[in-house]
Protein backbone atom coordinates (compact mmCIF):
# COMPACT_ATOMS: atom_id res chain seq x y z
CA UNK A 1 0.00 0.00 0.00
CA UNK A 2 1.34 3.51 -0.78
CA UNK A 3 -0.27 6.86 -1.13
CA UNK A 4 0.17 8.95 -4.67
CA UNK A 5 -0.55 12.50 -5.58
CA UNK A 6 -1.04 13.67 -9.03
CA UNK A 7 -0.32 16.54 -10.55
CA UNK A 8 -2.86 17.38 -13.19
CA UNK A 9 -2.41 20.10 -16.03
CA UNK A 10 -6.19 20.80 -17.38
CA UNK A 11 -5.36 23.50 -19.79
CA UNK A 12 -6.47 26.98 -19.79
CA UNK A 13 -9.99 27.45 -19.98
CA UNK A 14 -11.24 24.98 -22.70
CA UNK A 15 -12.01 21.50 -21.61
CA UNK A 16 -11.56 20.12 -24.91
CA UNK A 17 -7.51 20.58 -24.22
CA UNK A 18 -7.82 18.35 -21.22
CA UNK A 19 -5.29 15.30 -22.86
CA UNK A 20 -6.31 11.38 -22.06
CA UNK A 21 -3.90 11.22 -19.92
CA UNK A 22 -5.68 13.61 -17.20
CA UNK A 23 -9.11 12.51 -18.14
CA UNK A 24 -7.34 8.80 -16.52
CA UNK A 25 -6.00 10.60 -14.03
CA UNK A 26 -9.65 13.12 -13.12
CA UNK A 27 -10.96 9.34 -12.65
CA UNK A 28 -8.85 8.07 -10.44
CA UNK A 29 -8.63 10.40 -7.45
CA UNK A 30 -9.74 9.86 -4.01
CA UNK A 31 -9.13 13.52 -2.32
CA UNK A 32 -9.45 16.69 -4.56
CA UNK A 33 -6.73 19.48 -2.79
CA UNK A 34 -7.80 23.14 -3.63
CA UNK A 35 -5.70 26.31 -3.44
CA UNK A 36 -7.57 28.81 -2.18
CA UNK A 37 -6.16 32.45 -3.21
CA UNK A 38 -7.40 35.11 -1.21
CA UNK A 39 -9.16 36.36 -4.08
CA UNK A 40 -11.09 34.08 -5.69
CA UNK A 41 -11.94 34.42 -9.40
CA UNK A 42 -15.43 32.66 -10.32
CA UNK A 43 -14.36 31.94 -13.85
CA UNK A 44 -11.92 30.22 -12.94
CA UNK A 45 -13.09 28.24 -10.39
CA UNK A 46 -15.97 27.87 -12.99
CA UNK A 47 -13.81 26.24 -15.42
CA UNK A 48 -12.03 23.90 -12.87
CA UNK A 49 -15.98 22.49 -11.93
CA UNK A 50 -16.63 22.09 -15.91
CA UNK A 51 -13.41 19.76 -16.08
CA UNK A 52 -14.60 17.73 -13.72
CA UNK A 53 -18.22 17.43 -15.07
CA UNK A 54 -17.07 16.71 -18.45
CA UNK A 55 -14.20 14.18 -18.25
CA UNK A 56 -15.19 12.89 -14.37
CA UNK A 57 -17.53 9.77 -15.16
CA UNK A 58 -19.94 8.67 -12.72
CA UNK A 59 -18.25 5.31 -12.28
CA UNK A 60 -15.34 7.13 -11.12
CA UNK A 61 -17.84 7.30 -7.41
CA UNK A 62 -17.03 10.61 -5.03
CA UNK A 63 -14.60 12.05 -3.65
CA UNK A 64 -13.65 14.54 -1.05
CA UNK A 65 -12.38 17.39 -1.69
CA UNK A 66 -9.85 19.37 0.79
CA UNK A 67 -9.18 23.23 0.63
CA UNK A 68 -5.63 24.68 1.07
CA UNK A 69 -5.88 28.35 2.16
CA UNK A 70 -3.00 30.70 0.87
CA UNK A 71 -1.37 32.47 3.37
CA UNK A 72 -2.20 35.58 2.45
CA UNK A 73 0.87 36.70 0.44
CA UNK A 74 3.39 39.27 1.86
CA UNK A 75 3.34 42.94 0.05
CA UNK A 76 6.50 43.77 -1.77
CA UNK A 77 6.48 46.69 0.72
CA UNK A 78 6.96 44.53 3.89
CA UNK A 79 9.98 46.21 5.54
CA UNK A 80 11.93 42.50 4.70
CA UNK A 81 10.57 41.25 1.92
CA UNK A 82 13.15 38.19 1.56
CA UNK A 83 12.35 36.94 4.62
CA UNK A 84 8.37 37.62 4.92
CA UNK A 85 8.52 35.40 1.70
CA UNK A 86 10.27 32.71 3.82
CA UNK A 87 7.39 32.63 5.94
CA UNK A 88 5.38 32.45 3.51
CA UNK A 89 6.49 29.61 1.79
CA UNK A 90 7.22 27.94 5.52
CA UNK A 91 3.24 28.18 6.29
CA UNK A 92 2.44 27.33 3.07
CA UNK A 93 4.00 23.96 3.38
CA UNK A 94 2.87 23.05 7.09
CA UNK A 95 -0.91 23.51 5.89
CA UNK A 96 0.00 21.18 2.51
CA UNK A 97 1.88 18.65 5.02
CA UNK A 98 -0.93 18.62 7.73
CA UNK A 99 -3.47 18.07 5.26
CA UNK A 100 -1.36 14.96 3.30
CA UNK A 101 -1.25 13.21 6.93
CA UNK A 102 -4.66 14.01 7.92
CA UNK A 103 -6.68 13.51 4.46
CA UNK A 104 -4.79 11.39 2.23
CA UNK A 105 -5.07 7.69 3.77
CA UNK A 106 -3.09 4.42 2.45
CA UNK A 107 -4.05 3.59 -0.82
CA UNK A 108 -5.08 6.28 -1.73
CA UNK A 109 -4.73 8.81 -4.82
CA UNK A 110 -4.72 12.91 -4.21
CA UNK A 111 -4.77 15.47 -6.97
CA UNK A 112 -4.17 18.92 -7.67
CA UNK A 113 -5.74 20.17 -10.96
CA UNK A 114 -3.06 22.41 -12.17
CA UNK A 115 -4.03 25.68 -14.51
CA UNK A 116 -2.73 25.24 -18.02
CA UNK A 117 0.89 22.52 -17.23
CA UNK A 118 2.07 22.33 -14.07
CA UNK A 119 5.48 23.47 -15.00
CA UNK A 120 5.30 26.69 -15.97
CA UNK A 121 4.91 29.83 -13.86
CA UNK A 122 3.06 27.84 -11.37
CA UNK A 123 4.17 27.17 -7.31
CA UNK A 124 2.43 23.82 -6.86
CA UNK A 125 4.74 21.88 -8.03
CA UNK A 126 7.55 23.14 -6.54
CA UNK A 127 5.82 23.45 -2.85
CA UNK A 128 4.69 19.97 -3.65
CA UNK A 129 8.05 18.57 -4.15
CA UNK A 130 9.48 20.41 -0.60
CA UNK A 131 6.44 18.77 0.91
CA UNK A 132 7.12 15.60 -0.19
CA UNK A 133 10.94 15.44 0.15
CA UNK A 134 10.67 16.46 3.74
CA UNK A 135 7.73 15.66 5.45
CA UNK A 136 5.61 12.73 3.44
CA UNK A 137 8.57 10.49 1.88
CA UNK A 138 6.21 8.17 1.13
CA UNK A 139 3.86 9.51 -1.21
CA UNK A 140 4.80 9.02 -4.93
CA UNK A 141 4.07 11.80 -7.26
CA UNK A 142 3.08 12.13 -10.80
CA UNK A 143 2.99 15.30 -12.98
CA UNK A 144 0.64 15.21 -16.05
CA UNK A 145 1.60 17.79 -18.86
CA UNK A 146 -1.25 20.34 -19.87
CA UNK A 147 -1.72 22.96 -22.40
CA UNK A 148 -0.13 26.02 -21.52
CA UNK A 149 -1.57 29.20 -22.03
CA UNK A 150 1.84 29.71 -24.34
CA UNK A 151 0.49 27.00 -26.80
CA UNK A 152 -2.94 28.26 -26.68
CA UNK A 153 -1.56 31.36 -27.89
CA UNK A 154 0.26 30.07 -30.53
CA UNK A 155 -2.16 27.66 -31.73
CA UNK A 156 -4.87 30.35 -32.13
CA UNK A 157 -2.72 32.75 -34.12
CA UNK A 158 -1.64 30.16 -36.22
CA UNK A 159 2.36 31.06 -35.39
CA UNK A 160 4.98 28.63 -34.67
CA UNK A 161 6.88 29.71 -31.17
CA UNK A 162 10.03 30.28 -32.57
CA UNK A 163 11.66 30.88 -35.34
CA UNK A 164 14.25 28.02 -37.46
CA UNK A 165 17.34 27.78 -35.16
CA UNK A 166 16.09 30.96 -32.94
CA UNK A 167 15.99 31.50 -29.44
CA UNK A 168 12.39 32.36 -27.45
CA UNK A 169 12.20 33.18 -24.09
CA UNK A 170 9.20 33.55 -21.59
CA UNK A 171 9.64 35.92 -19.14
CA UNK A 172 7.11 37.59 -16.59
CA UNK A 173 6.62 40.97 -17.58
CA UNK A 174 8.06 42.72 -14.55
CA UNK A 175 11.44 41.62 -16.07
CA UNK A 176 10.36 43.01 -19.55
CA UNK A 177 9.26 46.32 -17.88
CA UNK A 178 12.84 46.38 -15.96
CA UNK A 179 15.22 45.09 -18.53
CA UNK A 180 13.18 45.31 -22.28
CA UNK A 181 13.64 42.77 -24.79
CA UNK A 182 17.57 41.47 -24.10
CA UNK A 183 19.84 41.79 -27.12
CA UNK A 184 20.06 38.39 -28.76
CA UNK A 185 16.40 37.32 -28.23
CA UNK A 186 14.11 38.21 -30.94
CA UNK A 187 10.98 36.13 -29.94
CA UNK A 188 9.33 36.64 -26.42
CA UNK A 189 6.43 35.57 -24.94
CA UNK A 190 5.24 37.43 -21.94
CA UNK A 191 3.03 36.36 -19.11
CA UNK A 192 1.68 38.04 -15.70
CA UNK A 193 1.52 41.18 -16.92
CA UNK A 194 -0.82 43.50 -15.05
CA UNK A 195 -0.07 46.58 -16.64
CA UNK A 196 0.30 46.43 -20.69
CA UNK A 197 3.75 46.00 -20.30
CA UNK A 198 4.18 45.81 -24.29
CA UNK A 199 2.75 49.42 -24.92
CA UNK A 200 5.86 51.20 -22.78
CA UNK A 201 8.72 49.65 -25.10
CA UNK A 202 11.12 52.01 -26.24
CA UNK A 203 11.22 50.60 -29.78
CA UNK A 204 7.70 49.77 -30.93
CA UNK A 205 7.95 50.17 -34.21
CA UNK A 206 10.50 46.72 -34.29
CA UNK A 207 8.19 44.43 -33.35
CA UNK A 208 4.89 42.21 -33.88
CA UNK A 209 2.56 41.30 -31.31
CA UNK A 210 0.34 38.21 -30.94
CA UNK A 211 -1.96 38.73 -27.78
CA UNK A 212 -4.35 36.56 -26.45
CA UNK A 213 -6.69 37.13 -23.30
CA UNK A 214 -9.20 34.34 -22.18
CA UNK A 215 -7.72 31.76 -24.10
CA UNK A 216 -9.51 28.46 -24.70
CA UNK A 217 -12.52 30.42 -23.06
CA UNK A 218 -15.87 31.57 -24.76
CA UNK A 219 -14.50 35.25 -24.92
CA UNK A 220 -11.09 34.72 -25.94
CA UNK A 221 -9.32 37.41 -27.20
CA UNK A 222 -7.06 37.75 -29.94
CA UNK A 223 -5.16 40.70 -31.77
CA UNK A 224 -1.75 40.37 -33.45
CA UNK A 225 -0.41 42.81 -35.98
CA UNK A 226 2.81 44.91 -35.96
CA UNK A 227 3.18 46.72 -32.06
CA UNK A 228 3.27 50.41 -32.93
CA UNK A 229 -0.50 49.60 -34.96
CA UNK A 230 -2.12 47.81 -32.16
CA UNK A 231 -0.91 48.75 -28.96
CA UNK A 232 -3.37 51.46 -28.52
CA UNK A 233 -6.06 48.46 -29.64
CA UNK A 234 -5.37 46.03 -27.28
CA UNK A 235 -4.82 48.64 -24.51
CA UNK A 236 -7.93 50.30 -24.80
CA UNK A 237 -9.68 46.35 -25.27
CA UNK A 238 -7.61 44.98 -22.30
CA UNK A 239 -9.02 47.99 -19.96
CA UNK A 240 -12.27 47.36 -20.96
CA UNK A 241 -12.93 43.77 -20.57
CA UNK A 242 -10.78 44.23 -17.52
CA UNK A 243 -13.24 46.70 -16.07
CA UNK A 244 -16.35 44.63 -17.21
CA UNK A 245 -15.41 40.80 -16.12
CA UNK A 246 -13.26 41.89 -13.16
CA UNK A 247 -9.57 40.20 -14.13
CA UNK A 248 -7.91 39.72 -16.68
CA UNK A 249 -5.20 36.48 -17.88
CA UNK A 250 -3.36 37.42 -20.91
CA UNK A 251 -0.05 36.27 -22.79
CA UNK A 252 1.45 37.55 -25.95
CA UNK A 253 4.76 36.67 -27.92
CA UNK A 254 6.68 39.41 -28.94
CA UNK A 255 8.16 38.98 -32.32
CA UNK A 256 10.92 41.33 -33.22
CA UNK A 257 10.74 42.15 -37.33
C1 LIG B 1 0.26 31.77 -12.65
S1 LIG B 1 0.49 31.77 -14.39
C2 LIG B 1 -0.08 30.18 -14.83
C3 LIG B 1 0.42 29.70 -16.16
C4 LIG B 1 -0.08 28.31 -16.52
N1 LIG B 1 0.54 27.28 -15.71
C5 LIG B 1 0.14 27.95 -17.99
O1 LIG B 1 0.61 26.87 -18.28
O2 LIG B 1 -0.21 28.79 -18.84
C6 LIG B 1 -0.82 32.84 -14.88
C7 LIG B 1 -0.51 33.53 -16.20
O3 LIG B 1 -0.70 32.61 -17.26
C8 LIG B 1 -1.25 33.25 -18.37
N2 LIG B 1 -2.58 32.68 -18.62
C9 LIG B 1 -3.17 31.70 -17.89
N3 LIG B 1 -4.36 31.38 -18.41
C10 LIG B 1 -4.53 32.16 -19.52
C11 LIG B 1 -5.55 32.30 -20.48
N4 LIG B 1 -6.67 31.55 -20.45
N5 LIG B 1 -5.38 33.21 -21.48
C12 LIG B 1 -4.28 33.98 -21.55
N6 LIG B 1 -3.27 33.88 -20.65
C13 LIG B 1 -3.40 32.99 -19.65
C14 LIG B 1 -1.34 34.75 -18.05
O4 LIG B 1 -0.14 35.35 -18.49
C15 LIG B 1 -1.42 34.70 -16.54
O5 LIG B 1 -0.95 35.92 -15.98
Amino acid sequence: MSRRLLLVGIGVGDPNHVTVQAVTALNAFDVLFVVEKGEQVDDLVAARREVLRRHRTPQAGPYRTVALPDPPRPWRTAPDYASAVRRWRAERRELWTRALGEHLAEGETGAFLVWGDPSLYESTLAVVQEVLADDAPDVSLDVLPGISSVHALTARHRIPLNRVGRTVQVTPARQLAEHGVPAGVDDVVVMLDAHATFASLPDPEAFDIYWGAYLGAPDELLVAGPLDAVADEIVRLRARVRQEKGWMFDTYLLRRR
